[in-house]
């Protein structure tokens, strides 16, 4: 193991849980290497200087503060819980926003308890795993209520009469629709993120990070565009661009067999539904292809 290395980046992702199967996806399509091995928690890149250690969510924001980590990718729900619960204030700027592990933190009652807005929650115990962030919340809004702390499973303090309401993360709503419990406001939205550790890095460890960077910003970039390939009559090109706003400098090429028609091929730089398709079908363009793009560099 190269852990004590200096060049190399040392990246905290989650051990298991929402972020982490999307996280090794990403360091995977950046070109990354990593052979993780079943019960080890760190694991070293072949290809890249850069080792992984897998680690608890709610650990992730003190190691890269403590810069035990060079940079992590956390929920941004974790981290902003985390940098308020600290007595010393720090901040950890967010480098990068990753699109990924969506959800937001949200009020739950019980389904049969009344909701009109937020003086509803005026007096309550409302359980959370969340407790810096619905602190300043509630004080912040000018709300008195009472903060019930818990590790875990918060969705089953109403039944457990130890909370009236909950405030915890919701993404499909699966779990408050299972336990009872209806979402009556929601206090924060989250996605992935990358963070660093404060201070400046050695230069060689710098370079590398924003070679990463640069990865990360390519595979974005790539996921939301595609190559479009179609033949039209010439006269519909402009007809194209006003359906494909997002087709940049097109190839136009010559059919051999047809001297009316062209084809064209094109970066476009957002998704192409159905309904576009059927559209620049219908002005008579045909053979219409879209293909994905794995990786740009611009
Ligand atoms: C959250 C939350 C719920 C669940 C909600 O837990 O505590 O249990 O996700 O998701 P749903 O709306 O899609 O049903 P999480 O998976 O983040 O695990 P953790 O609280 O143990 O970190
Ligand atoms: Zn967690």
């Amino acid at each position: 193991m190269t852990m004590t290395e200096k060049g190399r980046i040392r990246i905290g992702i989650q051990k298991s849980g929402r972020l982490t199967e999307k996280s090794l996806k990403l360091l995977e399509d950046c070109g990354l290497n990593l052979e993780l091995r079943k019960d080890r928690l760190v694991a070293e890149c072949i290809n890249f200087p850069l080792d992984l250690m897998l680690l608890r969510d709610d650990d992730i924001p003190d190691y890269v503060i403590k810069g035990l980590c060079d940079i992590g990718i956390v929920g941004e729900n974790v981290l902003k819980e985390k940098l308020l619960a600290r007595e010393t204030p720090i901040d950890l700027p967010i480098m990068k926003r990753l699109g990924y592990g969506e959800c937001r933190l949200s009020m739950a009652f019980p389904n049969e308890r009344p909701y009109i807005g937020l003086m509803s929650l005026k007096g309550l115990r409302i359980a959370t795993s969340y407790p810096a962030i619905l602190k300043k919340y509630l004080k912040d809004n000018d709300l008195q209520a009472e903060v019930v702390e818990m590790k875990g499973s918060v969705e089953i303090a109403p039944t457990l009469l130890i909370a009236d309401a909950i405030c915890d993360l919701v993404s499909t709503g699966m779990t408050l629709k299972s336990h009872g419990l209806k979402e009556v406001c929601s206090i924060l939205r989250s996605e992935a993120v990358l963070v660093r550790a404060p201070g400046r890095f050695p230069s060689d460890k710098e370079i590398a990070l924003q070679r990463l960077l640069k990865r990360i910003d390519g595979v974005k970039k790539a996921e939301c565009t595609k190559y479009v390939m179609m033949n039209a009559p010439k006269s519909a090109l402009e007809s194209i661009q006003s359906i494909l706003p997002g087709m940049e400098r097109p190839s136009i090429m010559n059919l051999s067999n047809d001297e009316s028609r062209i084809a064209i091929h094109a970066v476009c730089r957002e998704r192409v539904f159905w309904e576009t398709m059927e559209r620049l079908k219908e002005i008579g363009a045909s053979s219409i292809l879209v293909l994905p793009i794995e990786k740009i560099i611009e």
